[in-house]
């Protein structure tokens, strides 16, 4: 098969949502139209419930199952599709960042009842800073839920997107009728159901009778007077504006009834981009090159604590990776043979003998990869875009033993090089302070440690706002600005400056004083 080929049969996506909105229950659907998996319940939650204290145990047990469903691939009809699952807890959302560096598309899931939520909002942040394209499924219409134009009106307010429904539904809650597809003009009747897959009716004319005698005559009219609106609101669907991430398609359903989920799929893997260009360094790499380029985007330790092994999941973004090869690792400068790459197909794993852009493989790792590493045929290249974000909590890392604190110092740089949380060492007296999205990072990293590692630690809160990457266009600028701010300077993991805001207001007032300082909430800036 020649590479032209391989790039243009294949789809690689995550799935986004605010926890319970339905992306697990749509994942597992997705996977049995894939013929991935041959009943419901073999996808387990990647979700954690937020209530109990103790869930971090539960973290832990996640750990063991997410490997497995780190990576879905699938086929459906020839289309090879890679889903990428983020976690479903908010406290690990920068592992969802991370992971959305890694795909050229989004499907994007929003509770009818609820709307657009918080965490919805923070991840489309991220996409919109890729310009990634995203799809809009609206779930649960099984359930009384908003209007759908509020519901219209309410992501393109909240999620800063323009929308063009595809889809409209009929109805709602215990009344749902099904969708009208305004693409194929044509009806899908909803019969509650897990297993059965909805036929659709076509329509020629919308006015035709026949609708009534499907969806009653009240809901027929209703329906007509909807198509009107919609088509006057919303001009022709332009599948480049949505590829530019300027507009998002939206499509109805309920993904428990698997209601609306195949029309979504279909459309998906007509519409979504193939793999995309993606920017480097020094240029921007196509994926037909025929040499092979990849980065690193997430990395996960193994379970058995006595064998440091972790294993990096590399995205291949141009040519084709051979197992057996030798590829230059640009941060270290030195050619590694990858002798065990595995691939992901559904929640099986297996070794790889080759994969092609947009596949994703797993590298086992003995500590040479960091989150954002470029693998290449030789070219001296690094993949760009894969930022940490400031964090939102910070505390001291205390350690409890002195005599193991080599130790500790080797395990918190293995954490963070997974990308558990960030580390940020001051500049005066070497004080570590570790930042989080969510607090039960905190517990993961302290039980880490102990478990894998025999280091012992507290944590000691600090009242710090946001950790801003600072540069100047003037170095003795920057230089007066460290003089001055020295208590507050820190270096972030990869040694970069980084000035630690004790809040907003203070932030503010120091940003005002000092112009010629540029502050950054991500580590990736360009002055
Ligand atoms: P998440 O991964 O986004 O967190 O959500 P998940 O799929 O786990 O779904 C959250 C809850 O919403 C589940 O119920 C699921 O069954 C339900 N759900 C998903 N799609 C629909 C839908 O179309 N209609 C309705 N009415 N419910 C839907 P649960 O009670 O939390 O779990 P379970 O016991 O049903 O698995």
């Amino acid at each position: 098969m020649s590479l032209e080929h391989e790039i243009s049969k294949r789809r690689t996506f995550g799935i986004i949502s605010h926890p319970d909105a339905g992306k697990t229950t749509l994942t597992e659907k997705l996977l049995l139209f894939g013929g991935a998996i041959q009943k419901a319940g073999a996808v387990k939650s990647s979700k954690i419930k937020d209530h109990a204290r103790s869930d971090w145990m539960e973290i832990e047990k996640q750990r063991g199952i997410s490997v497995a469903t780190s990576v879905m691939g699938f086929n459906y009809q020839n289309v090879k599709i890679n889903l990428l699952d983020t976690p479903g807890h908010q406290d690990f959302a920068e592992d969802t960042y991370r992971t959305l560096t890694a795909v050229d598309s989004v499907i994007m899931v929003i509770d009818c009842v609820k709307g657009v939520e918080i965490q919805t909002e923070k991840l489309m942040e991220v996409c919109r800073m890729r310009n990634t394209p995203v799809l809009c499924f609206i779930n649960k219409l099984d359930r009384e839920g908003q209007d759908p134009f509020d519901l219209l009106d309410e992501i393109e307010a909240k999620l800063s997107i323009k929308v063009h429904p595809l889809s409209w539904p009929i109805s709602m809650g215990k009344t749902f009728k099904g969708v009208y597809s305004l693409y194929e003009k044509s009806l899908k009747l909803f019969t509650p159901s897990k297993t059965t897959i909805e036929e659709a009716i076509e329509i020629a004319d919308i006015n035709d009778p026949v609708v009534d005698s499907y969806v009653g005559e009240s809901n027929a009219r209703q329906l007509r007077a909807d198509v009107e609106l919609l088509n006057g609101v919303y001009p022709e669907f332009n599948v480049q504006d949505y590829l530019d991430g300027k507009v998002a398609p939206v499509f109805f359903g309920s993904a428990v009834n698997n209601f609306g989920v195949k029309e979504l799929l279909d459309t998906f893997i007509r519409i979504a981009p193939p793999p995309i260009p993606r920017e480097t360094t020094l240029r921007i790499i196509e994926p037909n090159e025929k040499k092979f380029t990849g980065f690193v985007f997430k990395i996960h330790a193994n379970m058995d604590p006595k064998h440091r092994n972790r294993i990096a999941f590399l995205r291949v973004c141009s040519g084709k990776f051979e197992r057996g090869s030798n590829y230059l690792h640009v941060r270290q400068d030195k050619s590694i043979r990858f002798s065990n790459a595995t691939a992901f197909m559904a929640q099986d794993r297996e070794t790889v003998d080759e994969a092609w852009p947009g596949d994703i493989v797993g590298l086992y790792d003995t500590g040479n990869m960091k989150i954002g590493d470029t693998l290449t045929e030789g070219e001296k290249t690094l993949y760009t875009g894969i930022p940490s974000f400031s964090p939102e909590i910070f505390k001291e890392v205390i350690n409890l033993d002195a005599m193991k604190t080599k130790q500790l110092e080797k395990g918190l740089l293995q954490l963070m090089e997974e990308g558990v949380a960030q580390l940020f060492t001051y500049e005066l007296g070497n004080k570590k302070v570790v930042g989080v999205v969510g607090a039960l990072q905190f517990e993961v990293i302290q039980f880490r440690l102990k478990n894998e590692y025999s280091a012992s630690v507290q944590f000691s809160s600090q009242g710090i706002y946001k950790a801003c990457w600072i540069s100047s266009t003037d170095p003795k600028k920057l230089n007066e600005f460290i003089d001055s701010k020295q208590r507050h300077i820190a270096r972030d993991k990869d040694g970069k400056l980084v000035f630690m805001a004790e809040s907003r207001a203070w932030l503010q007032m120091v940003q005002d004083n000092f112009p010629d300082i540029n502050f950054h909430f991500t580590s990736e800036f360009k002055d």
